[in-house]
């Protein structure tokens, strides 16, 4: 029998039942379920709804059921349509008649909206854990590569020379400010929504300060409706979700491109790695790719969100039921990619050799021949016309800058003297650049102290 069937006739189609049915989706969230029909159950019992007693049988029953279900002891059943009904029968069939108490002054609206946040909370918590342990293992690549001189691209196309430790703190900035879309979507998805009833609250004298503090959030939703109808926190979490896969993406679609023969700046290991059916000598990096991939499934998630909640008249409606599917897909995606892109990470070998002799070809350098003919007195425009010049006559001799005489470099310009090799060598092409955010060892070792705080001060239990 359904809990709600009092006013009906006749069965319920199991087409019906079937369709209505959320349980296979949101039987996750039972551990939720239960911590917050606990507050609920011990707040009735203070506001004097329930006695004391009952509440005991209740809070118990719960947690005899919660014990039962982690061993599965227990089954769920579609008949009984989501996870609230399923744990309030189960409670029902344990303890009688007085599990039918529990939903005194609840609605399944504000109890799904509480569960939702219970679950984000923690999920969050733990992507956070993993958000920073990737900030971690860039911090450590990037101490070990501080003087690993590698090619700066723009338009794919060699630009100017860097070191892999600023590329690889390029990353670790888009991370960090994930962590902080990922901490903003906490502070507002901890607003405890219980007591917002089905979309008018209770007349029933509920103390919410207390449930909220029982479950540890920030404060309580100001508006009932707003309370059972807003899914703004699970649409924050996937914003967060899609930009974050937007970063990993960028950086799966890199490594993939440095693993290749042409390239050659680095080798993933073995373990993760794998082989083609057909091709013997493949080894493919296939990880990398299904995080790029996987990033498209993340933003459909996004969209699929934005789109359930666009018009919907306020409050409650049931297509709001299907916000779990996306909300679930995009936590279990991002965990998974973090999850496996650390340690595929951390595991790959950086071919200095390659990474560097790539970046002295291709007239890396070529800026830095202008500079030096500005500080010898030339306008920046001039200077800039006369190293394409010299680029130019460099790619018909099929020699490099530094390759070129003192003589032959003089016939484009007589401002150049001696003391050009050294503005030419690519070492030095990226020492001078130690303004703060540039590529300089020198440089990026002040960002790497900067950055090694950050992340003390996001480790050391001041976040909640
Ligand atoms: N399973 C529902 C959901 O996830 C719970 C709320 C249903 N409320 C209702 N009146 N039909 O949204």
């Amino acid at each position: 029998m359904k809990l709600w069937s009092g006013r009906f006739t006749k069965e319920t189609d199991k087409l019906t039942e079937d369709f209505n049915a959320s349980i296979a989706i949101d039987s996750r969230m039972f551990r939720q379920d239960i911590q917050g029909s606990i507050a609920h159950a011990s707040m009735l019992a203070r506001q004097g709804i329930i006695t004391p007693a009952e509440r005991d049988l209740i809070v118990s029953g719960l947690e005899e059921i919660k014990v039962e279900l982690e061993a599965g002891q227990l089954e769920f059943t579609v008949e009984a349509e989501d996870v609230h009904m399923n744990i309030e029968t189960l409670l029902t069939l344990k303890i009688g008649g007085l599990g039918k108490k529990l939903h005194t002054a609840r609605s399944r609206n504000d109890q799904v909206a509480l569960d939702v946040r219970l679950y984000l909370r923690d999920e969050i918590t733990e992507i956070r854990g993993l958000l920073l342990t990737l900030e971690e293992a860039l911090l450590k690549l990037a101490h070990e590569h501080l003087e690993t001189i590698m090619p700066g691209y723009t338009h794919m196309q060699k630009a100017q020379p860097i070191t892999l430790a600023h590329h690889l703190m390029a990353y670790f900035e888009m991370f960090r400010r994930d962590v902080g879309r990922l901490d903003d979507c906490q502070k507002r998805l901890l607003s405890m929504p219980l007591g917002s009833g089905a979309l008018a609250a209770t007349g029933f004298p509920l103390d919410r300060e207390f449930v909220r503090e029982q479950l540890d959030f920030n404060e309580i939703t100001r508006n009932s409706l707003d309370g059972v109808s807003d899914r703004d926190f699970a649409i924050e979490f996937c914003s967060f979700a899609s930009l974050m896969m937007m970063h990993l993406s960028r950086f799966s679609e890199e490594l993939i491109l440095w693993s290749t023969a042409e390239f050659s700046f680095l080798d993933f290991d073995d373990g993760f790695s794998t082989g083609s059916s057909i091709m013997p000598q493949k080894k493919n990096p296939d990880i990398a790719e299904l995080v790029r991939g996987k990033t498209g499934r993340v933003y459909g998630d996004l969209l699929t969100l934005l789109t359930l909640m666009k018009s919907l008249p306020l409050a409650y409606n049931k297509d709001m039921q299907e916000d779990k599917e996306a909300l679930f897909d995009a936590v279990d995606t991002v965990k998974k990619c973090l999850l496996v892109f650390t340690p595929m990470l951390l595991t790959s070998k950086f071919n200095k050799n390659q990474m560097s002799e790539s970046a002295r070809g291709s007239f890396t350098n070529a800026t830095d021949l202008a500079d030096y003919l500005v500080l010898k007195g030339l306008p920046f425009r001039d200077a800039h016309e006369v190293v394409g010049k010299t680029v130019l006559y460099c790619i018909d001799n099929q020699q490099a800058l530094e390759e070129m005489s003192l003589e032959q470099l003089q016939q484009f310009s007589n401002l150049i003297e001696d003391d050009v090799y050294k503005c030419l060598d690519i070492r030095e092409c990226v020492a001078r650049r130690k303004i703060p955010g540039g590529p300089a060892p020198e440089a990026v070792r002040k960002a790497l102290e900067e950055a090694g705080e950050w992340m003390e001060g996001m480790t050391d239990g001041t976040y909640k």
